[in-house]
């Protein structure tokens, strides 16, 4: 049975969701697998911007849209892909981002272009937008034994 856990999160304002990537963020690993659904302007690179300052990476995190895989050198060098312009599976197998990533943590925004070629196991966000302006609803859902460690330590934030 895989293992799986879920925590629902709630923040106000771009920082909040920029803090809790940085608190998530210093729980990733190397060989981490993360996937941000949601909306165009959820907040997915907002959160990996959070990511980022936990693995102190030197460059700034924003958009890959156009290089669909930026690296970021820190602690252990952050993966930020963004899948969006691309419109099949077969691309995003193409993309190998798994093989290219297994050093570091590997942020995958859009990962639904291509989620039957990604790892089963995997941490999934989703980021949705609530009625009150600048609120959003992050759900988090731990799936897999490699990250069992990971969603006990989550769990003692929830
Ligand atoms: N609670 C919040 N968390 C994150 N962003 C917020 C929040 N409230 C308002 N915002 C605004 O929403 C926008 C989020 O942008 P961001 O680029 O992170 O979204 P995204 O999910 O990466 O979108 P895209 O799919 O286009 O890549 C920013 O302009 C930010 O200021
Ligand atoms: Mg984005």
């Amino acid at each position: 049975m895989t293992l799986e856990r879920q925590i629902i999160f709630k923040t106000k304002g771009v920082k909040q969701t920029r803090s809790l990537g940085r608190k998530l963020g210093k729980l990733f690993q190397k060989g981490y697998v993360i996937l941000l659904n949601g909306d165009l302007g959820a907040g997915k690179t907002a959160f990996t911007q959070g990511i980022g300052e936990a693995l102190k990476v030197e460059s700034q995190v924003n958009s890959p849209t156009f290089v669909l895989m930026s690296v970021h050198e820190g602690i252990i060098p952050l993966y930020h892909a963004d899948l969006y312009r691309l419109t099949n599976a077969t691309d995003v197998e193409d993309l190998d981002l798994v093989a290219q990533s297994s050093e570091g943590v590997l942020v995958i925004e859009w990962p639904e272009r291509g989620i039957e070629v990604l790892p089963k196991d995997h941490v999934f966000l989703d980021f949705k937008t609530l009625e009150i302006e600048d609120e959003r609803s992050i759900t988090v859902t731990v799936v897999g034994e490699k990250y069992g460690e990971m969603a006990k330590r989550l769990e003692s934030y929830g």
